[in-house]
């Protein structure tokens, strides 16, 4: 239990009220018949994600790519990938977006190139060529061997040996991702050009990939032993990554970045940051300078269990710096689908909760009907990460879009790149927009009201706590009050209405019983979320 409070900002900007869509371009909607998702699909899409009621698009990377990591390995930062269309297409998509009113996030993957691009090719070839330094490069330690003993995270050593020129070069994920050398003012300056790139192409903001592993440890220490390791749980880490990532340094490059984003007017800087809250909520920069949001992966990294979920909310919102905005993520297409994780039951409250928070929300696709992770035998995984450590595979929740019954869920005419989820025939887009009481009718709802209310997208939490079963918080911008009250259990559950004789119910999981009165405390059924409208405080009554 606890008591939680901060200051309402005034003016909001609009990523504060803001909700933002995750698009995984190849994923969303293909428009050619090749079986991956492109650019004029998102586009035929734009219509639904505003019936949605959704407020800006983050698109995942649809550079020019050998799609080693499927576009998280740029040959070309300022183009579009064939399989993707053409940079007119990007070009249209910003403008038919802005048209209805959507902003554009892009993905901006500043840690890596592929070890195709054309500064890596000119970087190989020699020892004293001009782009040498643009990569980090090493020589074999005594023995021939790697320099240190960073790991990339996807499996193995962070190094590679370029016979030809007889060192290592670093790479953080795959070879075929090597890692640029941030602390050359060459690439810093020529990065900085990348986002003027997109930003004067209209682009909203970008989502910055892998923001913490910028710079490295210019001494090239090992990396020390992780105490807690644990060789049979999936994403525990042999190393902690101390002089891999997370350099103080960084945030020297965060805000050079932000100067940049800057330069244009309303434009946001969010961080793809995997950290502990103390080390994350640097990111927001000295003086609230670095990224406006560093993403906070708490809820998906995690157990679901109401408790935990109160302590993340009251300890994330104790180390915000002062005036940091906070957000919240349940799912991404690095991480298992919501649904699978939570239950199907849990649906709903995880919906209320995402978008009854302080904080901006961020969706992935398919999130809104339901979408789980679909099962993919070994011997079919395409994701190359789980092809060198053995249990991670990130296809399961890449799989196509749901948009409406038969064989291809209306995502593709020719074979999807990826099968399409053996439920889509119930769990799709036409089904649940004619049904009032489906996942797709509720994420509608709650975009609609409660996020329109200002005590809920921007006020300030009176309290949060929980009691039995049920995560409860009362949100207020000084004029409305309201009480968020989610079952986490699978029992019936009754909450006190928080120093109120009574309230309204405005939102409830269970339909039918909006615009009851409650008088004293609120009754839950299992699994069930609600809103309810509670009287001001009278202040000045005592
Ligand atoms: C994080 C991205 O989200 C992930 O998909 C990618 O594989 C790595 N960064 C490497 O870019």
């Amino acid at each position: 239990m606890s008591d939680v409070s901060s200051a309402i900002p005034t003016r909001a900007p609009w990523w504060q009220s803001g909700v933002v869509y995750q698009i995984y371009p190849r994923s969303f909607q293909d428009s050619t018949g090749d079986g991956t998702g492109d650019l004029p699909g998102v586009i035929q899409r734009l219509d639904y994600l505003v019936s949605l009621g959704v407020d800006a698009i983050w698109l995942s990377p649809f550079y020019p790519s050998p799609m080693a990591d499927f576009g998280y390995d740029i040959s070309d930062y300022r183009d579009v990938d064939p399989l993707f269309g053409t940079l007119e297409d990007a070009e249209r998509l910003i403008r038919e977006a802005h048209d209805r009113g959507l902003k554009v996030i892009v993905d901006y993957v500043p840690n890596h190139t592929s070890d195709q691009h054309p500064w890596f090719v000119e970087s190989r070839r020699s020892r004293d060529g001009p782009k040498r330094d643009w990569y980090i490069w090493h020589d074999p330690n005594e023995d021939g061997g790697v320099p240190n003993n960073w790991r990339s995270v996807f499996g193995g050593s962070a190094w590679t040996l370029d016979e030809a020129t007889g060192q290592f070069y670093l790479h953080s994920f795959l070879e075929e991702q090597p890692d640029l050398n941030w602390r050359n003012p060459d690439v810093q300056r020529e990065m900085m050009d990348v986002l003027r790139f997109w930003l004067d192409r209209g682009v909203d903001g970008f989502r910055v990939d892998v923001l913490w592993l910028l710079i490295k440890d210019d001494q090239f220490r090992d990396d020390p032993p992780n105490p807690d390791y644990d060789p049979d749980k999936p994403g525990s880490w042999e190393l902690k990554q101390v002089y891999s990532g997370n350099r103080p340094e960084v945030h020297n490059i965060v805000r050079m970045m932000r100067d940049t984003v800057d330069e244009y007017d309303r434009r946001l800087l969010i961080g793809e940051v995997y950290l502990e809250f103390s080390e994350l909520v640097r990111y927001y920069g000295e003086d609230l300078q670095g990224a406006h949001l560093p993403f906070n992966f708490s809820l998906i990294l995690n157990p679901w269990e109401v408790d935990v979920v109160a302590d993340l909310i009251t300890r994330y919102e104790a180390e915000l710096p002062d005036g940091a905005w906070p957000n919240w993520v349940l799912g991404n297409h690095d991480q298992s689908r919501l649904a699978t994780r939570v239950g199907a039951d849990q649906t709903r409250v995880a919906a209320m909760l995402l978008l009854t928070l302080r904080g901006t929300p961020t969706i992935y696709y398919g999130e809104e009907i339901g979408m789980s992770d679909v099962s993919i035998p070994k011997e079919e995984q395409v994701d190359p990460a789980g092809k060198v450590i053995p249990w991670m595979n990130r296809d399961p929740e890449r799989t196509p879009m749901q948009w409406e019954a038969g064989p291809r869920a209306g995502f593709t005419t020719g074979e999807p790149w990826l099968p399409i989820a053996d439920d889509a025939d119930e769990v799709n887009v036409a089904v649940q927009r004619e049904d009032r009481e489906s996942l797709l009718s509720f994420y509608r709802w709650l975009l609609q009201f409660p996020r329109s209310e200002a005590a809920i997208s921007l006020g300030d939490y009176e309290r949060v706590w929980h009691e039995g079963g049920v995560l409860a918080y009362v949100r207020t911008d000084g004029k409305r009050r309201f009480l968020i009250a989610l079952n986490f259990g699978g029992e019936d559950a009754s909450l006190p209405l928080d120093g109120a004789d009574s309230g309204t119910v405005v939102v409830s999981t269970g339909i039918s019983r909006v615009g009851s009165q409650v008088t004293g405390s609120v009754d839950l059924a299992a699994h069930e979320g609600v809103i309810v409208a509670l009287p001001l405080v009278d202040n000045d009554a005592s």
